[in-house]
């Protein structure tokens, strides 16, 4: 078997955050699941942290604190938690920004700097999640776009700050997921043209693996057939 890991995840009770956390533990590593929702029946052998809202930067290390506790040290953080809203300009609010700012970067930025205090040099890892969709906004897609595109820059800029550690951090970009609020609100669309979780579940246990050590800053492309 391939290296055991100890292994955070953060938005861990979502679609792709508990497909990593099942394939993860699959493949034998030791998981922390963290979410701001409560901790739901079936988490298997990951522990459970709910109820964390992880764009507070005081909860955050609490959880990555008591995430490295339990699995007795930590060699890898899963940035999944975020959200996503469609509005104009016309028909939206400022305070939608601030949301999906919060939501989708902050959260990865306060979690990232926890887990680093824990991060081991040489095999530390941290993957977060950005979106194909904001490499180029279309008309309703400039809230979620911006707060993805701060992902990108972010993972940009944390790989080369750690650089030297060894630490490698990088980004997947995913199109639409094949999930199942996605399939409800698109009943029409070709669902297998898009991407699975346990595709980007695969993809994200390779960043974590020592066959990846040479990637760092990496925005990846995962898009099915989208
Ligand atoms: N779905 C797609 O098509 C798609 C496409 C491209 C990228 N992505 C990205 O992929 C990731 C996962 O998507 P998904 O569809 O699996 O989302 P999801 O099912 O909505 O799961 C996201 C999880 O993150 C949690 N969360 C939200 N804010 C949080 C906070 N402040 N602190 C802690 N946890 C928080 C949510 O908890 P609550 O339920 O309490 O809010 C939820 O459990 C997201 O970053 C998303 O932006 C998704």
């Amino acid at each position: 078997m391939a290296q055991q890991r100890r292994i955070a995840v953060t938005g861990a009770f979502g679609t792709l955050g508990a497909a990593v956390v099942r394939a993860a533990l699959a493949a034998g590593h030791a998981v922390a699941a963290i979410d701001r929702a409560p901790v739901p029946a079936g988490l298997g052998a990951a522990h459970g942290f709910g109820g964390v809202d992880l764009a507070d930067t005081t909860a955050a290390k609490g959880a990555l604190d008591a995430a490295a506790a339990a699995l007795g040290g930590l060699d890898a953080l899963v940035n999944i938690a975020g959200t996503f809203r469609f509005e104009t300009l016309a028909d939206g609010s400022a305070e939608t920004w601030d949301l999906l700012y919060r939501v989708n970067l902050r959260t990865a930025i306060a979690a990232s700097r926890a887990a680093l205090a824990h991060l081991p040099d040489e095999r530390g890892r941290i993957v977060n999640i950005g979106a194909a969709a904001a490499l180029k906004a279309g008309a309703g897609m400039g809230a979620y776009a911006a707060s993805k595109s701060g992902v990108m820059r972010f993972t940009e800029a944390l790989a080369e700050e750690v650089k030297t550690r060894g630490i490698t951090v990088n980004a997947l970009l995913p199109s639409i997921i094949d999930t199942a609020p996605n399939r409800a609100d698109m009943p029409k669309a070709d669902f297998s043209r898009w991407v699975r979780p346990e595709q980007l579940a695969a993809v994200i246990l390779f960043l974590l693996s020592d066959d990846a050590s040479a990637i760092t800053g990496a925005l990846i492309p995962v898009t099915g057939r989208v």
